[in-house]
C-alpha cells in the first residue's frame, strides 16, 4: 500500500491516497467527489469551499492532525477580506493534502446538491441543469499562429473543462472580441451542455469572472392559467413566481371549445396560437421585473402542457385531438429553440416540452408522474390531478396505469349558480349542523367561521361574493351528512328536512346558504342544477379512476394524491362523502399543491430527470376511457352520492350517511321519505 496521505470526502464517503502537495480539488475530481468549481481552481470562484475535520475517525480509521492541510494562503486570505468566508471553511483548489484528511464537502459546494422541497414526502430535487457557468483563459492572438478568437475560446474549453464541440450563435460572435480584451483574455462563459438534438453551446460571455447567474422557467401552462416559476439554474432556487389567465380563454372556457373554434374558423387555431404566446410573453416580461433580472438571462424553460395547449403552443391545429383516435402530432418530448415558439427570452434559450402520455393525457400528466414518481412507489397509489379535465395515474412499482376524464369546469366554480373561482370572498369551508341544519363557513381572506365573532368584520372588504371549488365540494358533501340531501342528488323540501332553508326553486329546491340581500349582496344558494353539475364532475373523475382500478384489478387503493391547485384545498372527508375518490384511510389521502409544476421545475433543474420521465411514459399503459366499455357502468353508478354499486366501508366508520330519499318535484312535500340508518 502506498504512503501517500489517505483522504476521505464526506458525506459521499469516497476516499483515496494522494500525493503530498494534491489539491483538495484535484483529488475531489479525480474520485468523481460532487465538488464544484467555476474558476477551475483559480481561487476567485469560492464554489469549491471545503471543511477539514480534525481528530481521531475511528469510523473512517484515521487520524486528523493540524497540519493535514498546506497552510491557509493568501489567495483565501484575499478571498475572506473581500467576500467573507465561514470559519473553518478552506477553498478546495487551495488547500494541499499534507497528511490523512477527512474532508466535508458542504451542500452550497456541491454541483448536484438537492432542493428542499416542503412535503415531506415530496421527492428531493438533485441540481443537474442544462446551462453551467465556466470561466476559462484564452490564449492572446498570434501573428505566427492565425486563428480566430473563437477558435481559442473553443480550445481552451476543450482543455480547461474537457468541453468538446461547443458551438456558438452570431449573438456571440458580436460580444466575444470586446468581452476577450475587456477581461484580459478571462472570460465566463454559460453554456448549454447540449442534448440529443443540440450540441453544447455558448449562451452568454462576461469579460473576466462573472458572479451571477443564469435563470431557467418552469411554466404550467393550463387551460385556465398559466403559471411560471423562475428558477436560478446555480441554486436551483425558485426566484419569483407569477401567473396569468390563459389568454385563449376568449376563444372557449374548455379543451373542446377551443378545438371546435379552430374548427369552425379558419386561421382559429393560429389566432389561439398567437393569443398564447403573446400571453406567455407578457407573463415572461412580468416576472423578469418582479425579479429584478434581464430577460436574455433566462436560458432554459420547461413546458409542461395538456396535449390540445401542446399543440396550440407548437403551433399546431388540434383538429386530429377533437376526434378519435385522438392521434398526436407526436407524444414524444421536443428540445426547440426559443426563437421557434417567439418566446422573448435569451435569443438562443433551450425549450424543453415534456412528452404527452396519450391523445388525452398530456405533458401535465407526465410532469406529476415525474414530481409524484408513482413507478417508484411499493404501495398502490391513485394520483389525481383535478382541472377542467382529470388527469388520473394509478399504479406502482411494478406498473402505472394513466388516462383522463373529462370533468369540465364545474370543481372550478363554473356551471354553479353561485360559484366562482377561488379569490377572496369566496366560501371555501362549510359545516352544517346536522341537528339545525343551520351552516357555517368561512370565505377566503378570513380565518374566522361565519359564526364566530369578528366575522362581519373580517370580511368587511372582501364581502361574501360567491362560493369557490372546495367549499362546493364541501357544502354538497355537507348537505348529504346532514339529510338535506339524498343519494340520487336530489334536495329536499323544507318538510322533508325540517330546514326553512330548503327553498322551493323551479320543480326542485335549493338550499339557501347565505342571504346577503338585504346589504345589497348575493343571495347565495345550493341549487339542483348546481349538483347535477358536481354530480357529473365528480363521476367522470369516480369512474376514470374506477377504470383504472379495474385494468389493476383491485377494488381499493393504498393512498390518493390529489395534485393541482384546486386538489390542493379539498377535503378528503368531503371528497370521499361525496364519492370523488376511492374509500381509502383518510390519513392516506394527501394533496401534492401543483404537481405539474413541481414536474416541470425538477425537469427544469435537472437534465438527467429529462431522460428518466421520458423513459417513465414509455412504459405507462395508456387508457382511453372513451372507448372502454365499462367508463359508462362506472359512470351511472359515480352518479349517486356516493355511489350506488362501489361500498365505501372505511368512510361508513368515519361519518353516517343519512338513508334519506326526495323524489323529483318534491317542493310540496308530497312522497318524501325519511329514514335514518342504524
Ligand atoms: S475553484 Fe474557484 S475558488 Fe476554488
Amino acid at each position: 500500500m502506498s504512503d501517500d496521505p489517505l483522504v476521505v470526502f464526506t458525506p459521499s464517503g469516497k476516499r483515496g491516497r494522494f500525493p503530498v502537495g494534491t489539491p483538495v480539488l484535484t483529488a475531489a475530481r479525480q474520485l468523481g467527489v460532487d465538488l464544484d468549481s467555476v474558476c477551475g481552481g483559480r481561487g476567485i470562484c469560492s464554489k469549491c469551499q471545503i471543511t477539514p475535520s480534525y481528530g481521531e475517525f475511528s469510523k473512517h480509521g484515521v487520524t486528523v492532525e493540524a497540519d493535514a492541510l498546506s497552510e491557509w494562503n493568501a489567495v483565501e486570505q484575499r478571498y475572506k477580506d473581500k467576500r467573507g468566508l465561514i470559519d473553518g471553511r478552506r477553498l478546495g483548489c487551495q488547500a494541499k493534502i499534507e497528511k490523512d484528511v477527512v474532508i466535508d464537502v458542504p451542500p452550497e459546494s456541491q454541483v448536484h446538491k438537492q432542493v428542499v422541497r416542503k412535503r415531506a414526502e415530496a421527492r428531493e430535487i438533485t441540481m443537474n441543469p442544462s446551462t453551467r457557468l465556466y470561466y476559462v483563459e484564452v490564449e492572446e492572438p498570434d501573428m505566427h499562429k492565425p486563428t480566430g478568437d473563437m477558435e481559442r475560446l473553443v480550445e481552451a474549453l476543450e482543455n480547461q473543462w474537457q468541453l468538446k464541440g461547443v458551438k456558438t450563435d452570431l449573438h456571440i460572435l458580436h460580444q466575444l472580441q470586446p468581452a476577450l480584451r475587456k477581461g484580459d483574455w478571462k472570460v465566463t462563459v454559460a453554456i448549454h451542455l447540449g442534448d440529443d438534438t443540440h450540441p453544447p453551446k455558448i449562451m452568454h460571455i462576461w469579460p473576466g469572472y462573472y458572479e451571477g447567474t443564469v435563470y431557467g422557467l418552469a411554466v404550467d401552462l393550463g387551460s385556465t392559467t398559466i403559471a411560471a416559476h423562475l428558477c436560478d439554474l446555480k441554486s436551483g432556487e425558485v426566484v419569483a413566481s407569477s401567473g396569468i389567465m390563459n389568454p385563449q380563454i376568449r376563444f372557449g372556457e374548455d379543451l373542446m371549445s377551443r378545438v371546435s373554434y379552430a374548427m369552425m374558423n379558419k386561421g382559429g387555431d393560429q389566432e389561439m396560437t398567437r393569443a398564447v404566446r403573446e400571453g406567455m410573453n407578457a407573463l415572461f416580461t412580468q416576472i423578469a421585473t418582479e425579479a429584478e433580472i434581464d430577460k436574455s438571462l433566462i436560458v432554459d424553460a420547461v413546458f409542461v402542457c395538456n396535449p390540445v395547449m401542446h399543440h396550440l403552443f407548437l403551433g399546431i391545429d388540434p383538429f386530429e385531438l377533437g376526434q378519435a383516435p385522438f392521434a398526436l402530432a407526436t407524444s414524444r418530448s421536443l428540445s426547440l429553440r426559443a426563437v421557434e415558439l417567439e418566446l422573448n427570452i435569451h435569443p438562443a434559450a433551450r425549450i424543453y416540452l415534456l412528452p404527452c402520455i396519450a391523445g388525452h393525457v398530456g405533458a401535465d400528466a407526465a410532469a406529476v408522474a415525474l414530481s409524484e414518481a408513482p413507478d417508484k412507489s411499493e404501495d398502490l397509489v391513485l394520483v389525481v390531478d383535478v382541472g377542467t379535465n382529470a388527469e388520473i395515474l394509478l399504479g406502482n412499482k411494478e406498473k402505472v396505469l394513466a388516462c383522463s376524464s373529462p370533468t369540465g369546469p364545474a370543481f372550478e366554480g363554473a356551471q354553479i349558480s353561485s360559484g366562482q373561482r377561488a379569490a377572496p370572498g369566496a366560501i371555501e369551508r362549510v359545516e352544517i349542523d346536522p341537528v339545525t341544519k343551520e351552516p357555517r363557513f368561512r370565505v377566503i381572506g378570513s380565518d374566522i367561521w361565519s359564526d364566530q365573532d369578528g366575522f362581519s368584520e373580517s370580511i368587511a372588504t372582501t364581502g361574501i361574493t360567491g362560493i369557490c371549488g372546495s367549499g362546493i365540494i364541501e357544502v354538497i358533501a355537507e348537505m348529504r351528512l346532514a339529510g338535506l340531501l339524498d343519494a340520487s342528488g336530489l334536495i329536499g323540501s323544507a318538510e322533508q328536512t325540517g330546514s326553512a332553508r330548503c327553498v322551493p326553486e323551479g320543480r326542485t329546491n335549493a338550499y339557501l346558504l347565505w342571504d346577503g340581500s338585504a346589504e345589497g349582496g348575493p343571495r347565495i344558494t345550493v341549487t339542483n342544477p348546481d349538483i347535477r353539475a358536481i354530480q357529473m364532475a365528480k363521476a367522470a373523475l369516480y369512474s376514470g379512476a374506477r377504470l383504472l382500478m379495474d385494468k389493476v384489478g383491485v377494488d381499493t387503493v393504498d393512498r390518493v394524491v390529489l395534485a393541482g391547485a384546486f386538489g390542493a384545498h379539498i377535503s378528503a372527508k368531503h371528497a370521499m362523502v361525496l364519492g370523488m375518490i376511492p374509500d381509502c384511510p383518510l390519513e392516506k389521502v394527501t394533496s401534492a399543491g401543483n404537481a405539474a409544476g413541481t414536474g416541470a421545475r425538477i425537469a427544469l433543474l435537472n437534465t438527467d430527470a429529462r431522460k428518466e420521465i421520458e423513459e417513465t411514459v414509455r412504459n405507462i399503459e395508456k387508457i382511453e376511457t372513451a372507448v372502454e366499455p365499462r367508463f359508462q357502468e362506472h359512470f351511472v353508478n359515480a352518479s349517486a352520492i356516493p355511489n350506488s354499486s362501489d361500498p365505501f366501508p372505511i368512510l361508513n366508520t368515519l361519518v353516517s350517511l343519512p338513508d334519506v330519499s326526495f323524489n323529483a318535484g318534491g317542493g310540496d312535500g308530497a312522497g318524501g321519505r325519511r329514514r335514518r340508518r342504524g
